[in-house]
């Protein structure tokens, strides 16, 4: 097992990309606290990665608030002694350009989906520095690396991720803190579900979706957290500061045919 006897901490972990990747990690023999604004969510992560004979806990976590970051962090340290990966995960999407968005908008994509993962990051840096190093994943998006039409604030904060990344990168590596992002194509889970619902036909929008990739289908939550589960594990001890783009070959070029 790659990851065993690991303490990780996954945000957004009640659903999609999060569920998979607390499931996926535990499987690997790592403990897992599964956070999420919806605790509820989070605990039937955890408790289905239970029933399967994994070790995870569910915790009611909002990656906006520090007082929820700090007292997450400190149970699990309470509980384990240390906290060896986070995955930054959390996200929403509010689609439009800059035409469109309110500057409440603009502020509450950026909040959730980039400061998040300065406020996280911040939270466990003394401890991860403390017992000798660890692990930050972030979950970025091909949105970061080229644009999407009307999605200025999204792309903006995934952008933003893969700058932090490399920026914690370089900071964390003479303390053994190792940060890499994954820039996923579009994943279907119910947030990608949400954004073909809103579009005047969700099926067609869906099908475009798949076709626009090379490799000529959706992405599943399972491609990256198997990602994520490479990157955590000691077989990436010489990777960090990478942006790990998992998309079916979606910005690489035109599809084929
Ligand atoms: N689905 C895609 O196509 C796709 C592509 C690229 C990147 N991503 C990114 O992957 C990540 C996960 O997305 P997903 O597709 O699994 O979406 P999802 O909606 O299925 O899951 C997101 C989870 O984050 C949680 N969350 C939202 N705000 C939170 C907060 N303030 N604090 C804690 N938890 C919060 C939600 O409750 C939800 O459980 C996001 O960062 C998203 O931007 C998704």
């Amino acid at each position: 097992m790659r990851l065993n006897g690991k303490i990780a901490l996954v945000t957004g972990a009640g659903s999609g990309i999060g569920a998979e990747t607390a499931r996926r990690m535990a499987g690997e023999g790592a403990i897992v606290a599964c956070g999420d604004i919806r605790g509820a969510a989070a605990g039937a992560t955890a408790a289905a990665i239970v029933a399967a004979g994994g070790t995870a806990q569910g915790m009611t976590l909002d990656v906006t608030n520090n007082d929820s970051i700090a007292a997450t962090v400190a149970r699990i340290v309470a509980g384990h002694g240390r906290l060896d990966i986070l995955v930054n995960n959390a996200g929403v999407t509010i689609v439009g350009g800059v035409a469109e968005l309110t500057e409440a908008e603009w502020d509450r994509q950026l909040e959730v989906n980039l400061k998040s993962v300065f406020r996280c990051s911040k939270a466990v840096w003394a401890q991860m520095q403390a017992q000798g190093g660890g692990v930050i994943l972030n979950t970025a998006s091909i949105a970061g690396l080229t644009a999407i039409p009307a999605d200025a604030a999204y792309c903006t904060s995934k952008a933003g991720v893969v700058m932090l990344t490399k920026c914690m990168a370089i900071d964390g590596a003479r303390d053994k803190i190792r940060v890499n992002c994954v820039c996923p194509g579009y994943i279907e889970t119910p947030m990608i579900q949400g954004y073909f619902n809103d579009q005047p036909n969700p099926e067609a929008a869906r099908q475009h979706a798949a076709n626009m990739h090379p490799l000529g289908r959706l992405g599943r939550p399972d491609d990256i957290a198997e990602a994520f589960v490479y990157l955590a594990s000691d077989h990436a001890s010489w990777v960090t500061g990478s942006a790990l783009v998992v998309d079916g070959g979606l910005i690489s070029g035109l599809p084929p045919g």
